[in-house]
């Protein structure tokens, strides 16, 4: 541990070391540039604003220090908002070491103010590959009791390079559909090693996070790459789950045609009763201006599809990993590649014809936007927050992966909606009674 001022080294991205003198309190981290650490602080600052039921757990959790003497190990999106659930951690007592969970997502002014503040943070965009799984070990050599996910690959690699750590874990949390699926194949396979919560599954995280966070941050991303109209496109939604139907609501609000391609019969169904044309992928691609995957699958966009987009379609991903579109299909297919604008690269095909990749296929509202808002966030993060605390306070739950306990779900629920001011009714004692009985029918 490093003392206040002390002058030292700091190793800052692309590994130059260089002298300089510690102007912060802190432990061990490895950022872009700490020096980032001020704009950083003002974009927390903005965003703990926003989360007010982040805060009153955090109030609480400084009075109580639930999770004192906990080493919390998370791999999440270093954003803002993961920066207000880290501060609420380390609040109620916990050490906390923190990576990113995609190479293109973290912000790095929020990594260096959380380095600031005694977060052993290891994250830097634009990493490659081997620096992302190396900022992961980083964050499991802390020897986590309680392991933060998104996406599940801290807990792939747990499970299967740093087996020997498995034996401090008491539990962990999962944040995403993909990590939350990984982690059921885990359980089905009798792999998994520790009780794991899904808190993507809670209520207050998927209704509002992946539908409402996803449909208006990944048209943010989208924007923010292209600086184009959406009005009167054809706006193509590969996946009409709870990411998808929150996209595709928002491309119609702004007056996109939309187009959604899945492989559900019940979600293709729902699509069209929603109002939006279901086809193919195939047939999609002929038509498609824009085309957008958030399916939690593989090779849903893949050469055959690229044969056929129009010049100048746009391509881009909001699942959770970059495996949805077949970016080396799409590199065979081109002749050259060139960057136009920060998160969009443009194919040049055999044929002439241009096709533009957005964020390299990674999280588009994360690489090329600022994610979900923190009002959202605060939610999800609500559920982060007391279903870690959850974990520590019943120790000894079966390895499986859980539910948000219903009582957390609800709380966060009820304290979202006082936070922004709306009351709701009560059930009577007669209504009560009523809806517990099996005797009253017809009168
Ligand atoms: N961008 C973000 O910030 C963000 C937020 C939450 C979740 N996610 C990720 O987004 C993905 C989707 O999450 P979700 O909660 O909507 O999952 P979901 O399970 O609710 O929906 C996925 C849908 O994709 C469909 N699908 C699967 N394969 C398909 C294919 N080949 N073609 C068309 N449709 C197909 C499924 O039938 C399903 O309806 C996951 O990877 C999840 O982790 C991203």
């Amino acid at each position: 541990m490093f003392k206040h001022n002390q002058k030292t080294t700091i190793i800052v991205m692309n590994y130059p070391v260089v002298e300089t003198e510690r102007r912060y309190t802190m432990t061990d981290y490895k950022v872009k540039d700490i020096n980032l650490a001020p704009q950083g602080a003002l974009l927390v600052e903005w965003a703990t604003k926003h989360m007010p039921v982040l805060a009153q757990i955090r109030k609480r959790f400084e009075k109580e220090k639930p999770l004192k003497g906990v080493t919390l190990g998370a791999c999440l999106h270093v954003t803002k908002e993961t920066a207000v659930l880290a501060e609420t951690l380390k609040a109620g007592g916990a050490t906390v070491a923190l990576c990113g969970s995609n190479p293109l997502s973290t912000q790095d002014e929020v990594a260096a103010y959380l380095a600031t503040k005694g977060i052993h943070v290891y994250a830097w965009r634009e990493q490659k590959t081997d620096e992302y799984f190396w900022c992961i070990n980083k964050v499991l050599d802390y020897k986590p009791q309680v392991t933060l996910d998104d996406g599940a690959d801290l807990v792939g690699i747990l499970h299967k390079e740093r087996t020997e750590l498995l034996q401090n874990v008491t539990g962990g949390t999962e944040e995403t559909t993909t990590g939350v699926i990984r982690l059921r194949a885990m359980e089905a396979d009798g792999a998994l090693k520790y009780p794991i919560i899904a808190v993507n599954d809670a209520y207050t995280k998927y209704l509002f996070d992946n539908r409402y966070g996803t449909g208006q941050s990944t048209i943010d991303g989208i924007l923010r790459a292209t600086s184009l109209l959406l009005a009167g496109k054809n706006f193509v939604v590969a996946g009409y789950g709870w990411c998808g139907r929150g996209l595709a609501m928002r491309a119609k609000g702004l007056g996109a045609q939309v187009i959604v391609t899945e492989v559900d019969p019940t979600k293709a169904l729902e699509a069209i009763m929603d109002g939006f044309r279901v086809m193919p992928m195939n047939e999609a691609a002929k038509i498609g201006d824009f085309f957008v995957t958030l399916t939690g699958d593989i090779h849903v966009i893949r050469g055959e599809h690229m044969e056929k987009m129009k010049d100048g379609a746009i391509i881009a991903n909001s699942g959770h990993f970059n495996v949805e579109i077949n970016i080396p299909e799409l590199e065979k297919m081109s002749v050259s590649k060139r960057t136009v604008r920060p998160n969009l690269e443009e194919y040049s095909l055999k044929d002439g014809r241009k096709l533009c990749l957005l964020a390299e296929g990674r999280l588009v509202n994360l690489a090329a936007a600022e994610g979900h808002p923190s009002e959202v966030m605060d939610m999800s993060f609500s559920n982060q927050a007391l279903s870690t605390e959850y974990l520590t306070k019943h120790k000894g739950m079966k390895t499986k992966v859980y539910r948000v306990p219903k009582d957390i779900d609800e709380l966060v629920a009820g304290l979202k909606l006082k936070a922004i001011n709306v009351e709701i009714d009560e059930l009577t004692e007669e209504q009560k009674k009523y809806l517990a009985t099996w005797e009253e029918g017809t009168i």
